[in-house]
């Protein structure tokens, strides 16, 4: 039922990274989890050994199939929609129907959010976009990525208030923050670490280091869980997950 959305500002920052492996990482906690695509870009999938081309939400936007006949089940153990190989106009239509078509998103996702132990898991486009404008307000926990650089600094403060939160619903809403390509021996990464804890305190939902293991794994299309389950970016991510599901579980 909960739905965790991974999202920033701007690209190449490690959402698509983190979505994939935390989505692993509380499949390990217990929970089916299903991974669902809303970036162009339809990189979730080359975390995972699958085929290249797979349907994807891209080749459904005019049909009314249930997204669960585009799931795909990983070597991980999770379950992945994928965006679907689309050219940069196909991507904007999926915007503009995104766009034109209120609902239409939230409609696609609620058999997932109906079915109880099921947490799903986003993967959002960058910056501003009708997907985040339509997903975001359902979202039960929206993780903010950003990097431990200077251009994150003037990011941190201020989780989104008024127009970014819809009027009623029953979700219990969070929002944090991890800070991710951690670089400790650098001076700049450690004031901008201190700063995030002193401003973000709680909602600062973890730090992950910059790990050659990380990018590896990648390269591999597996997670890094099962590339180097001994990396520190192994436990970065393990804690980060642990951390999501005392958020996102049932009292
Ligand atoms: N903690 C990390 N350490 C090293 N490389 C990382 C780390 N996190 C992400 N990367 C690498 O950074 C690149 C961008 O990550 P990605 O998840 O695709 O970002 P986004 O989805 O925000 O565009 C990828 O090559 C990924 O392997
Ligand atoms: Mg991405």
């Amino acid at each position: 039922m909960p739905l965790v959305c991974f999202s920033s500002p701007k690209g190449g920052v490690g959402r698509t990274t983190l979505a994939a492996t935390a989505g692993v990482a509380l499949h390990r906690l217990g929970w089916r989890v299903i991974a669902i695509d809303l970036d162009p870009q339809n990189a979730l999938r080359l975390n995972f050994d699958l085929p290249d081309e797979l349907r994807g939400i891209a080749d459904e936007i005019d049909g009314e199939r249930d997204w669960s006949d585009l799931a795909v089940e990983t070597p991980a153990g999770i379950f992945l929609v994928p965006f679907g190989t689309a050219s940069t106009s196909e991507a904007l239509r999926v915007d503009a129907h995104v766009a034109q078509t209120p609902g239409w998103l939230a409609q696609r996702l609620e058999p997932f959010l109906q079915e109880r132990d099921l947490l799903v898991v986003a993967d959002m486009p960058a910056g501003p976009s009708p997907v985040n404008v339509e997903i975001d307000p359902l979202a039960d926990l929206r993780l903010m990525v950003l990097l431990a650089d200077a251009m994150s600094l003037p990011l941190l403060p201020k989780p989104p208030q008024g127009d970014a939160l819809p009027a009623g619903g029953d979700r219990a809403r969070e929002f944090g923050y991890v800070l991710n390509q951690v670089d400790p021996r650098r001076q700049l990464c450690r004031d901008v670490m201190a700063l995030s804890r002193d401003v973000l305190g709680e909602a600062l939902y973890g730090v992950i280091h910059q790990d050659e293991a990380v990018a590896e794994a990648a390269a591999c299309q597996l997670t890094v869980l099962d590339y180097a389950p001994d990396s520190g970016a192994s436990q970065d991510i393990l804690a980060i997950a642990r951390r999501v599901n005392r958020s996102v579980a049932p009292a």
